[in-house]
């Protein structure tokens, strides 16, 4: 998720016992250009294994030369998104918008999955308007074209995040090809991704909202653990987050993301209301952490535990660190 799936929360994912995690969407045009805020994306840790890095874009040469070096950075699945509704994504004819030019985006699929030799698989919309069963349509000229797996949201473009992922159309979607295809949308709890499962045949479950400062809804979700998370837990939880977000962004941009965190961590009756708040107000993400830790005395022991598990940040890949030769073809 744009704006959401920075390393710590993949990180954190995979703790709560997601199999497969996906960055953000990376901007194969922000990559040819070496765009030095788009090679950020692109930084991943030995943890997050493994891990699918997706990319979006309109031209098939572009989006190859993209994945080889997604994949040169550590990305075990290339993941190509045909389900951006976002209009500064769809005017340059990439995301949802492809599911309306089919060859190109089957011209698309079938250079990435040319370029490299790991599995590419697709994210789309059920289309691009109300109602639309495109990716019936589309989504087995894909797998011809070369797309190891489908990831359906069955809502439209226009539909944005409205109405409800309507897993009908997942179910018709995995009659009609033989890969593996992904339900994602709504799904919340154990009971509904069971559920899901059990009507469409989906192969597996995708969790996007739902484990936003809620990594407690993977572990129900994988486990069938319901246990409320405690005040401590919580509390350690985002405090990490934050130390971690900080690392990877630059304390500037860091304390712009993690203000919609708060909210997300600390809501569900976790903490008193006011207290987000007053986390929202406090200018650095330095304060942030000593006011948690003053409201959650117990959790230092946790994130003491939990950052010695971090892995050793040598062995992380970074790629502005690494000589631009190494992506080749430029
Ligand atoms: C803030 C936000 C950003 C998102 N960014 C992406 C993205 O970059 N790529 C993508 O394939 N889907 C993206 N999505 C869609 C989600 O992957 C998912 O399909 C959708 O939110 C429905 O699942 P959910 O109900 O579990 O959230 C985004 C969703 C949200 C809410």
């Amino acid at each position: 998720m744009a704006g959401v799936s920075v390393q710590a929360f993949r990180r954190q994912g995979r703790r709560y016992g997601a199999g497969l995690v996906c960055s953000e969407m990376v901007s194969c045009a922000g990559l040819e250009h070496r765009n030095e805020r788009t090679l950020g994306y692109l930084r991943v840790a030995a943890d997050e294994h493994p891990l699918a890095i997706q990319i979006f874009g309109s031209e098939p040469g572009v989006m190859a030369e993209a994945a080889r070096m997604v994949v040169a950075a550590g990305a075990d699945i290339v993941d190509i998104n045909f389900g951006c509704p976002v209009r500064k994504v769809t005017k340059t004819g990439a995301g949802a918008t492809l599911l309306d030019d089919p060859r190109r985006a089957c011209a698309i699929v079938g250079a990435v999955a040319e370029a490299v030799d790991v599995p590419v698989s697709v994210k789309m919309r059920r289309g691009l308007e109300h109602g639309s069963r495109a990716c019936l349509d589309v989504g087995p000229r894909l797998v011809e074209a070369g797309a190891a797996t489908l990831t359906l949201h069955p809502r439209s473009a226009r539909q944005m995040y409205t109405g409800e992922a309507d897993h009908a159309l997942t179910a018709e979607l995995v009659e009609l090809v033989d890969v593996p295809v992904i339900a994602s949308g709504d799904i919340t709890s154990r009971e509904r991704a069971q559920s899901v499962l059990a009507t469409t045949g989906a192969a597996a479950v995708m969790v996007g909202r739902g484990a936003q400062g809620n990594p407690w809804a993977l572990r129900e979700i994988v486990d069938g653990d319901s246990v409320e998370a405690m005040r401590e837990e919580v509390a350690a939880e985002l405090i990490l987050f934050v130390r971690e977000s900080v690392r990877e962004l630059g304390e500037r941009r860091a304390s712009g993301f993690l203000k919609k965190f708060y909210g997300w961590y600390l809501g569900r009756g976790r903490f008193p209301r006011p207290f987000k708040q007053e986390l929202v107000q406090l200018e650095t993400t330095d304060k942030v952490v000593t006011r948690l830790f003053a409201a959650a005395p117990g959790a230092a022991e946790i994130v003491e535990r939990l950052e010695s598990e971090l892995p050793d940040p040598a062995d992380e890949i970074l790629l502005d660190s690494m000589p631009i030769s190494i992506y080749g073809g430029g």
